[in-house]
């Protein structure tokens, strides 16, 4: 088995903020959903509500190259390439826990265009590790999402991936008065005003 990328602690938090965003039009979005182990808890959460579609984005190439906003004091903790899996196996691993099957697309970030992406979004984990990728999901959440929406993004207190939080904190310098902003468990989570 895969390592898990999202301890219990985190995903909790996920969930609690998921629950309050139920009721909002829109879908719910992962940018980055690798083996698809949080993926299926998002699944399992939204079961009862048809309504809601989830979204699973990501290369399912791996890593993409990271840029000079990602280095660590201590080098380069991560490799382009890295944490690559099918998206078959993402599939399978919903089939076999009887989940309603998500959308799931298999492209960079920054290839998504207005076809792949719901008109309206409701919740969103931002989970791309790198500055680009974390600043290209904001690009492509963002203006999609609705009043009271919530966007999630790991690894914001992650040390070995600092590019997460320049991301984060560019993103709220330049929209300060449009969302809320709290950190718990090392998450950053935005809530749209
Ligand atoms: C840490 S993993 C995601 C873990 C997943 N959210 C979970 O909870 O198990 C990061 C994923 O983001 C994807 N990714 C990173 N940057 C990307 C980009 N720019 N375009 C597409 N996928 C990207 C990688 O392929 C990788 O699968």
């Amino acid at each position: 088995m895969k390592d898990l990328q999202i301890s219990t602690r985190e995903t909790d938090v996920i969930l609690q903020e998921l629950a309050k965003t139920i009721e909002l039009p829109g879908d719910v979005v992962e940018f980055g959903c690798y083996a698809g182990d949080t993926s299926v808890l998002l699944a399992e959460a939204l079961k009862n509500n048809p309504g809601k579609w989830l979204y699973l984005y990501d290369s399912f190439e791996g890593l993409p190259e990271k840029t000079i906003e990602d280095q660590t004091a201590a080098g380069w903790r991560f490799k382009a390439g890295e944490l690559k899996v099918s998206p078959e196996t993402v599939a399978h691993k919903f089939k076999k826990l009887n989940l309603p099957e998500p959308v799931i697309v298999k492209k960079w970030f920054d290839q998504l265009d207005d076809s792949d992406l719901p008109s309206q979004i409701s919740f969103a984990l931002l989970d791309g590790d790198f500055y680009q990728s974390i600043k290209t999901s904001f690009e492509k959440v963002a203006p999609r999402l609705v009043s009271g929406g919530i966007m999630i993004v790991h690894d914001y207190r992650n040390a070995e991936l600092p590019g997460v939080a320049k991301a984060v904190d560019e993103f709220l310098d330049a929209h300060t008065k449009e969302y809320d902003f709290r950190l718990s468990t090392g998450l950053a989570i935005l809530i749209k005003k």
